[in-house]
């Protein structure tokens, strides 16, 4: 490894630390179709399943098999018959399905036991667990057609998951399903994924898909997406994708974040879990930035961000002690774990020093210094202060622009005028709230 690749290793690495504590203890349903199971990346796919549970994520994987029923049922020359896009599961269908289902499984079951050799995580060793926890009822009569076996969800075993789950095992979920009376039910594997996630309140479900998540008409992927943007969203197909309306469901009914990626992109799902853009579309209630009072957690990404401006001059060095002991002053932006901005508010009796303002360089030009601004200057009226002001070498105009007017060192509160730094010889600049 060349010596730039391994200082790109350790940035990587160091970037995903957040995103390690974040999704430890975390349950995610990954949802993975007969298609991504047959593709040559699935090899790939297992060994970040494998990194993933590894890192004490709570994993369900639920699996779906249309391409294997399909091409069965063709090789035994066996009609199969659909309405509405849904297949009607004869009795002669359903033995084909359970035959299939029966050997696909066991196909993961071999895959996630491998000990993974020569893979990445050799050594790593999955307990895996399936078995009856769907409960399942006919889908009956529709349009007056008659859909048999076909069946779909009426309750998830959750705690016989949650079991599971709490004893390390990663849970193995085949679409079919059970019904009291002992009948076999055919089941949509995907609403299944979904109906799972939502009812374990998962934080998360990811769904493997053809492409690299939603792509805009331009054909660039949509890194986030709202359910209530998705009506007026204009996607390359022009239609909205299964996925994306069962992702929007389940934000809607307690999953935190839905992730729609490529299983044909070896390293997708782990980009997208430990990357701060990841790789393909995450859904989300609401916007996943957030801005908030920072905390001693989060001194060390304060740091992060901070210092490359410090080494350049344009802020103020501020020790890590310094930091831990003022953070009650900071306000982050956090988006999806990381700071990607952040400001500090200073009383000094009638007034307010706004310092420490910076947003990530990858992040800036969206607004995000405003927003900071704007919350300081909030928590300054809250605390009774009548002015605002700052000290800066680089960002004059940037103050100016949104109000503030240039001032003396003299100017300053006695107490701040007493630490200026006449070698740093920063502009003043204030402004009345
Ligand atoms: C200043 C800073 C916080 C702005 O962050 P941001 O998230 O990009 O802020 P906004 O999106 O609200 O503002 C972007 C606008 O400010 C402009 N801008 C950015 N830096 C500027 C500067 N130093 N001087 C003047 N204008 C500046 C941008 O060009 C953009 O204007 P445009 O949309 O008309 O092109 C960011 O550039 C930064 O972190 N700078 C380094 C730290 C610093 O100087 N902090 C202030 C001292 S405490």
């Amino acid at each position: 490894m060349s010596n730039s690749d391994m200082q790109q290793h350790v940035k990587w690495f160091r970037g995903s630390a957040p995103y390690i504590n974040a999704h430890r203890n975390k349950t995610f349903v990954l949802y993975l179709g007969g298609d991504a199971l047959a593709h040559a990346n699935f090899e790939n796919i297992v060994n970040d399943i494998a990194l993933l549970h590894s890192l004490g994520v709570r994993l369900i994987l639920v699996h779906g098999a249309t391409l294997q029923i399909d091409q069965s049922l063709s090789e035994r020359d066996i009609p199969c018959a659909f309405h509405a896009n849904i297949r009607i599961t004869d009795e002669q269908v359903l033995a084909c399905i359970q035959e299939t289902i029966g050997k696909l499984r066991i196909q993961i079951e071999a895959r996630l036991s491998m000990g993974i050799i020569n893979s990445p995580m050799h050594g790593a060793e999955i307990h895996l667990s399936s078995g009856n926890f769907i409960k399942a009822r006919p889908l009956g009569i529709r349009d007056g057609v008659d859909f048999q076996h076909t069946g779909e969800v009426r309750k998830v075993n959750i705690k016989a998951i949650d079991q599971q789950l709490d004893d390390g095992a990663l849970v193995l979920v085949s679409p079919l399903g059970y019904s009291p009376t002992g009948e076999i039910f055919n089941l949509s594997a995907p609403d299944l994924a979904t109906r799972v996630a939502t009812d374990i309140a998962a934080e998360k479900i990811i769904y493997f898909d053809r492409q690299q998540g939603l792509l805009n008409t331009s054909g660039q992927v949509i890194s986030e997406i709202q359910p209530a943007a998705i009506n007026t969203a204009n996607f390359l197909d022009n239609e909205i994708p299964k996925h994306l309306e069962l992702a929007a469901h389940a934000c809607q009914n307690g999953v935190t974040r839905c992730h729609l990626i490529s299983f044909a992109q070896d390293g997708a799902l782990l980009e997208e879990l430990f990357t701060r853009d990841g790789a393909g579309t995450q859904v989300c209630r609401e916007s996943y930035e957030q801005i908030r009072q920072a905390t001693i957690e989060d001194v060390a990404g304060i740091i992060e961000l901070i210092r490359p401006l410090e080494e350049q001059g344009v802020l103020v060095k501020r020790s890590r002690e310094l930091l831990e002991t003022e953070i009650s002053c900071f306000n982050v932006i956090i988006r999806d774990g990381a700071i990607v901005g952040c400001a500090a508010l200073y009383p000094f009796e009638k007034s307010g020093e706004l310092a420490c303002l910076a947003t990530h360089p990858d992040y800036r030009n969206n607004e995000r210094g405003e927003l900071l601004l704007h919350a300081i200057e909030k928590q300054a009226r809250e605390l009774g202060l009548e002015c605002l002001f700052v000290l800066t070498t680089q960002s004059g105009h940037w103050f100016q622009e949104r109000g503030f007017k240039p001032g003396a060192p003299e100017q300053l509160p006695v107490e701040k005028q007493s630490l200026y730094n006449y070698q740093r010889n920063s502009r003043v600049f204030s402004k009345p709230l």
